[in-house]
């Protein structure tokens, strides 16, 4: 499968047809509980307070009405075959780039996204032993070829991260061990084999460190972004804190990513970088 369907890069989205768009795409992945969805909200802090894009904040399973239907589906219902659960994945995806991400990447936006089609080839391929080409194929349909400029994996062993999750575990995180460990690899293997879109960082590393090194690829993709009404402020691209919403800024974040409980407040001020 190509992946040269990458919107604002050399290749740009809409099945090549298209110009570079003016937004940029990052998807957030890794196992459960490796803390993914507090850097996404870190990140997005830190893109409002030194651009003026709109910054919208999303999620899978869920980014749209549908997609909050499907996950209570797909996370509560009982007795799924795989490939049922990796048909609901796919088309919680086709729904979400349909209505949330394509048309906030075409106003020019910066769309962070709580997962993404390498979920689905790391736990329905990797975690379900589905075929990862199969797999694959289906979110690139469901998708158009839909792929983000950069993907942050943080990396964390399933042990540690099923561990820090507080919740009764969903149907996923009820797989057990194996599934987990297939799933860990599979993301690997994935970013091992495209490193041009992947960062993949160690989630043990403290916070404040994971943010710094998700701040620095970020950077050159939003300096070498088409100009949508404005742009980097290159004096502010190292803060000195990461305090939440900017104040005025635009983040705007779907429904069912504003109620994460992880986003439910801003995070905490982590002292001086
Ligand atoms: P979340 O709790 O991070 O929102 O993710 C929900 C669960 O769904 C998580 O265990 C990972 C799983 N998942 C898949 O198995 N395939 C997918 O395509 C996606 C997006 C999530």
């Amino acid at each position: 499968m190509s992946h040269s369907d990458v919107p604002g890069a050399a290749a740009a989205g809409d099945r090549g047809a298209h110009p570079a768009w003016p937004g940029l795409f990052v998807s957030f992945e890794g196992g459960d509980g490796a803390g993914k969805s507090t850097q996404l909200v870190r990140a997005a802090a830190w893109i409002a307070s030194v651009t003026s894009r709109e910054v919208v904040r999303t999620r899978e399973p869920g980014g749209t009405a549908l997609g909050q239907v499907l996950r209570t589906l797909v996370l509560h219902g009982e007795d799924l075959d795989p490939r049922t659960e990796a048909l609901i994945y796919a088309a919680d995806r086709a729904q979400h780039v349909a209505e949330v991400i394509r048309p906030a990447l075409r106003r020019g936006a910066v769309v962070l996204t709580d997962r993404y089609l390498d979920s689905s080839v790391a736990y329905q391929a990797g975690g379900r032993e589905l075929g990862a080409d199969d797999v694959e194929r289906l979110s690139f349909w469901a998708t158009d070829g839909l792929l983000p400029q950069l993907t942050v994996l943080l990396d964390v062993s399933p042990g540690r991260g099923l561990a820090r999750l507080s919740d009764a575990p969903d149907r996923l995180e009820r797989a057990g061990d194996v599934f987990h460990l297939r799933t860990r690899q599979a993301f690997l293997d994935r970013a091992a084999a495209d490193p041009g879109r992947w960062l993949v960082l160690d989630a043990s590393r403290s916070r404040e460190e994971l943010t710094e090194q998700i701040v620095a690829r970020l950077v050159p993709l939003l300096a070498a972004l088409p100009p949508a009404g404005s742009t980097l402020d290159p004096q502010a691209v190292r803060p000195r804190s990461v305090r939440g919403e900017a104040e005025g800024a635009r983040v705007v974040s779907t429904p069912a990513e504003a109620m994460h409980p992880e986003n439910a407040a801003p995070p905490r001020d982590e002292g001086a970088w």
